[in-house]
């Protein structure tokens, strides 16, 4: 196999690629702009990881730039993509909305492109459970509608799976979009709570907390997503020759096109979220109580039945391992 995983330096991408490396007889090609949304420190640091094994290239590629990123990979051969690279967050799209065209619809189009060009045997790429929105039929499952986004963020997701949709249709692509749930860890992205709520604690900083600790939310480990993802790639989607156009299933299709939501299944409130942080770090939090944020969810918990349908019950890591993996990793890296 011959995988290209772009955003690999980003926070997900990194720990996929790990993973990926796994399997045997496989090669992994990672690309990303570098771009500076957050620290470019830890990005070189995840690739500099990276390249020290076998069987993983790295290339620093705008995936903007249709014509670079479309020789790249007929020179290589690939032949599965995983799509991750993309202008993250919820926050930064109230302020810096323009940000979040190229790269997720414009770049997105590109992949999509040369996903046809080359005739790759499946295409899987990050979209976000921000997309169910104004939704509040708990948990979240695949097959209910997801058509409410309530920022920019998560209307370029969407955006993305309806695309990927015409283009599966059109051309017979394999494609599958993986709806993430707050993805949490070590590498993690300075810009979510997590990061920030150790770094403020530790420096004796006040943290930051909207909706006056009421959101919960569905907390997936890197790990479990790495791993997920893993097996995504070789769950190649075929057509659902039962698909009911009288009565359309959001998640299933004519064409070989899936969505799945990737979670753990269990539902954490902000405030015990933080309570464990402190616990890891042995120090209170200053809390600085604010209201909810426009745009914001106040909460997500998903199904995980689809998952556990496909991948014979998987098991999530409970949030208390990951987030003392987390703490752990964050002052080795930072003393
Ligand atoms: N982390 C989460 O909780 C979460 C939740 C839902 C969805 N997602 C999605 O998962 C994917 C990975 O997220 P992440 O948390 O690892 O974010 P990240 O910001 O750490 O990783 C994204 C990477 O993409 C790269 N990139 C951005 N624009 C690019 C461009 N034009 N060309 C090439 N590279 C570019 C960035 O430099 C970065 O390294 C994203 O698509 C994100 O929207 C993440």
């Amino acid at each position: 196999m011959k995988i290209l995983v772009t955003g690999a330096a980003g926070f997900i991408g990194y720990h996929t690629c790990l993973s990926l490396l796994k399997k045997k007889n496989t090669k992994i090609f990672g690309v990303d702009n570098i771009n500076n949304y957050y620290d470019t420190k830890i990005k070189l640091d995840r690739i500099e990881i990276l390249k020290k094994k076998k069987n993983f290239y790295f290339k620093k590629i705008d995936i903007t730039n249709f014509k670079l990123l479309k020789n790249y990979l007929t020179k290589k051969k690939i032949n599965y993509i995983i799509h991750l690279a993309a202008q993250a967050g919820v926050r930064h799209s109230l302020k810096k909305p323009r940000d979040y065209i190229d790269t997720n619809l414009i770049g997105f189009f590109n992949i999509l492109e040369i996903s046809k060009i080359i005739n790759v045997k499946h295409l899987v790429f990050a979209s976000t459970s921000s997309v169910y929105g104004l939704n509040e039929n708990f948990p979240f499952k695949e097959n209910r509608i997801a058509d409410h986004p309530i920022q920019l963020y998560a209307a370029t997701k969407k955006s993305n799976e309806v695309m990927a949709h015409s283009y599966s249709y059109l051309f017979k692509i394999p494609i599958t979009g993986c709806r993430f749930f707050t993805v949490y860890g070590p590498w993690g992205r300075p810009d979510m709570a997590l990061f920030k709520f150790t770094k403020n604690i530790i420096e004796n900083k006040k943290i930051d907390v909207f909706n006056n600790g009421n959101h919960t939310r569905d907390f997936t480990y890197c790990d479990d997503v790495a791993k997920l993802l893993s097996k995504i790639l070789l769950k190649i989607p075929k057509k659902n020759i039962r698909f009911d156009k009288k009565k359309p299933d959001p998640s299933t299709s004519l064409a070989p096109f899936d969505i799945i939501n990737v979670s753990s299944g269990k539902q954490v409130k902000l405030t015990k979220f933080i309570s464990e942080i402190e616990k890891n770090l042995k120090r209170k939090a200053k809390k600085n109580f604010l209201p909810l944020q426009i745009g914001d969810i106040p909460d997500t918990l998903s199904s995980k039945k689809k998952i556990n349908s496909y991948f014979k019950n998987f098991k999530s890591t409970n949030y208390k391992v990951g987030i003392n993996n987390f703490i752990k990793w964050y002052k080795s890296y930072y003393k």
